[in-house]
């Protein structure tokens, strides 16, 4: 078992920004109502997003030896639970911009990202367009469920187990481990 009692700080670092991050897109994704601006800042955004959950997903794997061990006892339901949600976390932060960008395909705009044009992943195509928007919107709201229940949850194990909770993903604080 980790006898580590937080996550390293490039672990927190990448949390919180891509917490910010997730929540400023959905502030304008449900603010979206055929204002070009705001849709040309939202696709910038999550595509952001997008290649930083992947830079997030490297660093998890690179410093998986340094990760606390869970606050729940192993194998239990709780156990179980949390890595579900969290696996489901990190599948939305990927899915949901890549079922953007199709949207975006679809619809029969490109995209760029710092000045390089991405792929196109579909033709144009009024059917795909829908589809596609459709299910970014559903998965979108399945999303905001999701972190609704881990902010709960978070908050729980705050409360039940003070110093077992929020601390362990602050970036600062006492018995931080060395390195990151
Ligand atoms: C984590 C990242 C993202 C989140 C949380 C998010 C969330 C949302 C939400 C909540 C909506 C409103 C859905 C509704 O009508 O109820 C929306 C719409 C939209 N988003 Fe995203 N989005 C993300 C990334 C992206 C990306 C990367 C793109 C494109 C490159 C994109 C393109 C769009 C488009 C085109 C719409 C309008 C959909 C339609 O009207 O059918 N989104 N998004
Ligand atoms: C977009 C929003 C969020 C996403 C996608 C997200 C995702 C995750 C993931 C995947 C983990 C597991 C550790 C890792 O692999 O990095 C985690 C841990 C954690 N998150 Fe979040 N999170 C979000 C927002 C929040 C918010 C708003 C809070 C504040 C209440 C929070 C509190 C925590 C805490 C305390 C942990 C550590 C759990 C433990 O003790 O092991 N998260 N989060």
């Amino acid at each position: 078992m980790s006898t580590h009692h937080r996550y390293p700080w490039t672990v927190s670092a990448m949390h919180w920004l891509l917490a910010a991050l997730v929540g400023a897109n959905f502030a304008l994704g449900w603010l979206l109502d055929d204002m070009e601006a705001l849709m040309a800042a939202h696709r910038a955004l999550g595509i952001a997003i997008l290649g930083l959950a992947l830079l997030r997903i490297v660093n998890t794997m690179r410093v998986r030896r340094r990760l606390p061990a869970s606050v729940n006892p192993a194998g239990s339901l709780p156990h179980l639970g949390e890595k579900l949600a969290h696996g489901l976390l990190y599948l939305c932060l990927i899915a949901i911009p890549l079922l953007g960008w199709l949207k975006t395909n679809a619809a029969g705009h490109g995209l760029s990202a710092l000045g390089w044009a991405l792929p196109t992943l579909v033709e144009r195509n009024r059917q795909l367009s829908h589809l596609f928007g459709d299910l970014h919107a559903a998965t979108a709201t399945l999303f905001a469920a999701l972190i609704g229940l881990h902010i709960a949850a978070a908050l729980w194990h705050q409360l039940a187990h003070p110093g077992q909770g929020l601390a362990r993903m602050l970036p600062i604080g006492p018995k931080r481990q060395r390195g990151g």
